[in-house]
């Protein structure tokens, strides 16, 4: 955790080489951007997108090292192309070939490793930014690479990689994955939710509206779209447009965005409103994750409760069961009808929640850790600070139950013995723990 403190707080502008000269630069000092609402945040970010654009932004994370061998890698190193080709290599009859963005991430490795696993070609992309503990990203990494998956190193903002990566392979699909996630953290870093799930997602939505052809395109939004509506359980048509938290309204911008390209460009997408994901290679900034690190050094937790000493509770998804959805969204995938960076007829334009449709009390989830762990938590209950999370999350998993098939079949008790498993397998007892 104490990585993620030193991240600079300055507003990062994608694409900042050319401040210096922009007459932009002396009308943003004389405006904390702290100020803005929420909103005018986010259409802050997508103007400057547009304004500051540039062949190679670095992330808000990378550090000076990851940028240098991102600049040096040439793009035009045949052994670096031969690479990718080699990853892409679809081993099945009607095999997909799919950028997968955030593979190092915990959803995006699982989903990785079950596409090539049935013969699918795969590419990674992934900045391997420092938000959470990085040698986790390179253990995943290494683990894709066994199964002859490539994780290219690079930034989603970065165009004339994305090209050249769609210049290499003809992508049939994108799995995206890649953000910045977390809710308590966008108040820290705001600037980092709007480099990758704005800017990010608009550069990737324009490289895939030039590419011939153009491929389908699967990506994550959030169950935190949700934001503020109470009415449980949450269905699809349900009211989104009181997002709770920056990150929950970079994601609704997300879906807003989405909508736009398909309706343009006739890119066929699909967003996956994921409900709490949990499991093996998870991700150390969850609670499920650092109350297990934190119960087996002895070190108290904190359980919130809502107002009026009400529960929270979370709909857990296990990583199988997300996994599952993601491979059923690309499969069911209609092709995207534009060509030559034009739309030719309506193309798909689908959200789904994924979720486990059984909600948990948080102390309920701690109550399974100490029996797993076989340690009692000490625990402090606190008051759910009005921050961005929300007390409660229910899908209503109908939609997706119909069109995909998806149907979760892993409950917390289960999922989480799995989680343990591998928590202890791969930190061991305590000893060496999580940072
Ligand atoms: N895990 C959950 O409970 C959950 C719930 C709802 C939505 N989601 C969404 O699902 C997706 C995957 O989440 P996850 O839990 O695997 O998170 P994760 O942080 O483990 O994975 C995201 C990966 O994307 C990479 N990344 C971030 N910004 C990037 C950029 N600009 N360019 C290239 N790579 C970049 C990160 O290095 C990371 O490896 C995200 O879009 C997230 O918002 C997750
Ligand atoms: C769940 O969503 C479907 C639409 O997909 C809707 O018809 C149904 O009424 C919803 N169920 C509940 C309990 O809200």
């Amino acid at each position: 955790m104490s990585q993620m403190k030193h991240i600079d707080n300055i507003p990062s502008t994608p694409g900042k080489f050319k401040m210096e000269k922009s007459p932009y630069n002396r009308w943003r000092l004389h405006f904390s951007l702290a100020k803005l609402t929420f909103w005018s945040f986010v259409f802050l970010g997508v103007i400057f997108m547009f304004f500051f654009r540039s062949p190679s932004p670095p992330s808000p994370h990378s550090s000076d090292l990851s940028r240098r061998s991102l600049r040096t890698s040439s793009y035009d190193d045949p052994a670096w192309e031969k690479r990718i080709k080699a990853s892409a290599k679809v081993r099945s009859r009607n095999g997909m070939s799919v950028l997968v963005t955030g593979a190092a991430g915990f959803v995006g490795t699982h989903v990785s490793s079950a596409l090539k696993r049935r013969g699918d070609g795969i590419v990674g992309l992934d900045n391997f930014n420092d938000y959470y503990d990085q040698s986790l990203k390179r253990a995943r990494q290494a683990l894709l690479e066994r199964s002859g998956v490539y994780i290219v190193e690079g930034d989603i903002n970065d165009v004339a990689l994305l090209k050249k990566l769609f210049d290499t392979v003809q992508f049939t699909h994108v799995m995206h994955l890649a953000a910045q996630a977390g809710v308590r953290y966008a108040m820290e870093n705001p600037s980092s939710y709007v480099h990758s799930n704005i800017a990010g997602l608009v550069s990737l939505l324009e490289v895939c509206k030039s590419a011939n052809p153009q491929p389908a395109i699967v990506w994550a939004s959030s169950s935190s779209v949700y934001g503020l509506n109470s009415k449980v359980p949450f269905s699809e048509k349900d009211r989104t447009d009181q997002p709770a938290s920056l990150y929950a309204a970079t994601k609704k911008a997300g879906e807003e965005i989405a909508h736009t390209y398909n309706h343009i460009y006739g890119l066929s997408l699909t967003g996956l409103r994921f409900f709490t994901v949990y499991g093996p290679w998870g991700r150390p900034d969850m609670a499920y994750f650092f109350f297990t690190r934190d119960i087996l050094k002895g070190k108290s937790i904190q359980i919130f409760e809502g107002a009026n000493h009400g529960t929270v509770a979370r709909d857990f998804t296990y990583i199988d069961d997300i996994v599952k959805g993601c491979l059923a969204s690309l499969d069911t995938a209609e092709k995207s009808t534009g060509s030559g960076g034009k739309k030719k007829g309506p193309a798909q334009l689908r959200v789904f929640n994924l979720g486990n449709t059984s909600p948990v009390p948080v102390s309920e989830l701690v109550n399974i850790l100490e029996r797993l762990l076989k340690v009692k938590a000490k625990k402090t209950i606190m008051k759910l600070p009005r921050n961005g999370d929300v007390p409660y999350t229910h899908a209503n998993i109908s939609s997706a139950q119909r069109e995909l098939g998806y149907k979760p079949t892993t409950d917390l008790q289960t999922g989480l013995k799995k989680f343990v498993r591998w928590y202890l397998s791969y930190y061991g007892n305590g000893k060496k723990s999580a940072q």
